[in-house]
């Protein structure tokens, strides 16, 4: 199985932590893909991967303009996504922006629960104010995000 990590970046941080993750899990995941989400659908979705959505936000609890596109595609030409696992690790910052902390992120976890797809886990939201830089905190929480995906076989019962 590939883990397909999808990413939505204004700067770029969303973008080095998906790569920390690329270069540190291979010894739990063989095959990871690091994605930009411009100009993807909601095709990418298939039973066959497993899925981490990497997102910061922007604006005002936005998704970042390479993500919009994905994002209009879940809401605007759902289908059902009953096989698709993934997980959500959503980037941001409660100090300057607490009423929408991480929302970019909570909003893909939305769409995608809305259309039956199984979410592994709880949402990760890193603070951008916060101790632990991005890259590190990402990494630890995905390492064990995936040994929990990879002891939860597809279709297995939530
Ligand atoms: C203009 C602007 C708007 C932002 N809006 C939010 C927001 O609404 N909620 C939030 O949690 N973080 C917000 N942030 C913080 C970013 O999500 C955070 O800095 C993140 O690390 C940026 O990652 P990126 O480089 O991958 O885009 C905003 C940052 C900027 C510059």
């Amino acid at each position: 199985m590939q883990l397909k990590i999808l990413v939505g970046t204004v700067t770029g941080n969303a973008m080095s932590v998906a790569q920390a993750i690329e270069l540190a899990c291979t010894d739990l995941m063989a095959d990871i893909a690091v994605v930009p989400m411009d100009g993807l659908d909601i095709g990418v979705f298939t039973p066959d991967a497993l899925f981490l959505v990497c997102t910061s936000t922007t604006g005002a609890g936005d998704v970042p303009d390479n993500a919009q596109a994905l994002y209009a595609s879940l809401l605007g030409e759902p289908r059902y996504l009953g096989g698709v696992r993934y997980g959500v690790l959503a980037l941001g910052d409660a100090v300057a922006h607490a009423a929408t902390f991480a929302e970019g992120g909570l909003k893909f976890d939305a769409a995608l629960q809305d259309l039956g797809a199984r979410r592994i886990g709880e949402v990760f939201t890193h603070d951008a104010c916060g101790e632990v830089d991005a890259e590190t905190a990402g990494v630890d929480w995905c390492r064990g995000w995936l040994a929990e995906a990879l002891a939860t076989p597809p279709g297995a019962p939530a």
